[in-house]
């Protein structure tokens, strides 16, 4: 039995890992956005041990999550599953004042990598998307061109970059970053719609 983080696990694929490591035995720790979210997450898998919360778009309680979970912890495994794909939305800051896509996507999984004590075994959330993510590094929060769409693509490549470095500074973890369409479509996720699109299906290979 493996002791188990899963980050955004009241929807989505983390609620589905959530319910089927449950099932196969596993002590699993739950994570909402706030404590009514967790309290859902909660109901939504019987059989977790407990839910911590915090907004991942902000870096005051994205550190006390991680407080929160070294608390609740230690953890074999840490799945940095919580994540926002918005396309078409206008570009918006979070209290932080940084661009919230890459602040979700991008930061909050960085801090709770280097704020949560190190598991035997990392994974990141990424996606197909993170192929096409051509971040300007000269401009990290996309002030001066906005696309959430590139935005979202952009936060998937720093992600697969974060996995990547975390494998090479701490060997004794295993680090990994999933593309999780296909995932997404096997469970019959709620945002695997999106991806289905024609046109998205145009990018994917
Ligand atoms: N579904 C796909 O086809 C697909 C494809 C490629 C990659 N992915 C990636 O896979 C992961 C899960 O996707 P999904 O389809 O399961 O997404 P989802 O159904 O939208 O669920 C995302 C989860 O993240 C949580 N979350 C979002 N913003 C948060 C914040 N600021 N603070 C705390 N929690 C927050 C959500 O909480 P609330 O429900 O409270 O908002 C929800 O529990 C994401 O990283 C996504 O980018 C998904």
């Amino acid at each position: 039995m493996a002791s188990v983080f899963i980050t955004g696990s009241a929807d989505g694929l983390g609620r589905l890992a959530a319910q089927r490591l449950v099932t196969l035995g596993h002590d699993v720790v739950l994570h909402g956005r706030n404590r009514h979210r967790a309290q859902e997450a909660m109901r939504a898998v019987p059989g977790a041990r407990t839910a911590v919360a915090g907004d991942l778009a902000s870096i005051k309680e994205t550190r006390a999550l991680a407080e929160q979970a070294n608390a609740a912890g230690p953890f074999q495994t840490v799945i940095h599953n919580a994540g926002i794909f918005r396309p078409n939305a206008p570009r918006l800051e979070t209290v932080d004042g940084l661009e919230d896509t890459f602040a979700v996507n991008a930061l909050a999984p960085y801090l709770l990598t280097a704020l949560i004590a190190s598991p035997q075994r990392l994974v990141f959330l990424s996606s197909e998307l993170h192929q096409i993510g051509q971040p300007d590094l000269s401009d990290l929060q996309s002030r001066r061109r906005w696309s959430g769409f590139q935005a979202y693509s952009n936060s998937k490549l720093f992600v697969v970059a974060l996995a990547f470095g975390v494998a090479r500074r701490w060997p004794y973890v295993l680090s990994k970053s999933s593309r999780s369409s296909r995932t997404a479509r096997d469970c019959g996720s709620r945002s695997h719609e999106w991806y289905s699109r024609p046109k998205m299906r145009g990018w994917l290979p």
